[in-house]
């Protein structure tokens, strides 16, 4: 149970947002790839953009659902190309993340958006790996990848990723499921992620973002996920979220994503508070933030702003549900929640 913090006024709330500690589990490190970033790599690799500028590609960023933003993003990831290149997108994001609180971020990879251009998986996790161990020595974040298959790509291109990949395991903590969500249920990639866990990889999966509630049941029970990515349909299936409570299977929620793709209307419509009341193990995270609004502060003090029902005890909660949702060590998530609960004590 958490503590029972006072409410607090709207600027003194938005401040503490900010300054708690935090985990950030749903963060693609594609999707915190800048406009500034793509045309400096683009200039050094010699990769030719469709887009003028900055301001053009940034103007271009008006999706109209899922589907409409993985276009622009996997065209994006063109100019990634070096070793160089891996690092210095994921150690931009983790100079962010550091700024924004965040003590620990488990960052999720596309190795197939990559291997597909000829780029080498060697490159890839070599150059992001480097980046999240300069982290922790520099900046006092410890970060830790999940690799991703795409789901619109065929079970064996999944399986040939895997193989390729498991010689750079201790790389590496987990792996996910994501891209294009419907007409491809989580079932197509059993054997995948059964091989996997025999490798005792962690699992996750991006199920119920536009993907009906069954995709999330599949998800536990076909692939065995650990945490659902999203999730947020679950809530037309009141059996599904007594079971998710039950479970304490955690969502890793992301607002702004969400209404940029449009899954809800406003943050006002979002179903944030419906999960927590649920007694959900719901977390607040970035997803692709160069592409949608925000990193992970601006998402929670926005989601907090547009639905003032969420205060200092959602705000409690989840910080600590970051930390309890994570693949952190306990000895981790037990030093972490003593600084939360001394920056509420502060507040
Ligand atoms: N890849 C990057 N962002 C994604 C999202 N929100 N859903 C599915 N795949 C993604
Ligand atoms: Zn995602």
């Amino acid at each position: 149970m958490h503590p029972s913090w006072p409410d607090l006024p709207p600027e003194r709330l938005h401040r503490l947002l900010r300054a708690m500690p935090k985990a950030e589990l749903h963060v693609h490190v594609e999707g915190t790839l800048e406009p500034e970033l793509i045309f400096k790599l683009a200039r050094r690799n010699g990769v030719v953009l469709t887009y003028a500028s900055v301001g053009a590609l940034r103007a271009a960023y008006a999706f109209t659902d899922l589907q409409s933003f993985l276009d622009i993003y996997y065209a994006g990831t063109s100019v990634l190309c070096t070793e160089q290149d891996f690092f210095d997108m994921a150690w931009a994001y983790l100079e962010r993340a550091a700024a924004d609180k965040v003590v620990h971020a488990e960052i999720f990879f596309d190795p197939q958006t990559h291997t597909g251009r000829g780029v080498p998986f060697a490159t890839v996790i070599q150059g992001l790996e480097h980046a999240c161990r300069r982290a922790h020595s520099e900046l006092g974040v410890s970060a830790k990848l999940i690799l991703c298959f795409l789901r619109h790509l065929s079970e064996a291109e999944a399986l040939a990723t895997l193989d390729e990949a498991l010689p750079w395991q201790h790389h590496f903590i987990g792996v996910g499921l994501d891209s294009s969500e419907l007409g491809h249920p989580p079932e197509k990639f059993a054997r995948v992620f059964a091989r996997a866990r025999e490798r005792g990889l962690h699992v996750v999966a991006h199920a119920g973002e536009e993907g009906p509630p069954e995709y999330i049941r599949s998800a536990l029970d076909v692939l065995k996920a650990e945490r659902i990515d999203h999730g947020v349909r679950c809530i037309e299936d009141p059996d599904l979220v007594a079971r998710l409570a039950r479970e304490r299977v955690p969502l890793t929620v992301c607002p702004l994503s969400n209404v940029k793709l449009g899954v809800f209307a406003s943050l006002a419509r979002h179903n944030l508070p419906a999960l927590l009341d649920a007694g959900l193990c719901v977390t607040v995270n970035s997803d692709d933030p160069a592409y949608f609004g925000g990193y992970l502060n601006q998402n929670l003090v926005e989601t907090f702003a547009a639905l003032p029902v969420l205060n200092t005890r959602q705000a409690w909660q989840l910080a600590s549900n970051s930390f309890d949702a994570s693949f952190a060590t306990d000895s981790e998530k037990t030093r972490w929640r003593e600084a939360l609960d001394a920056a509420f004590a502060r507040a």
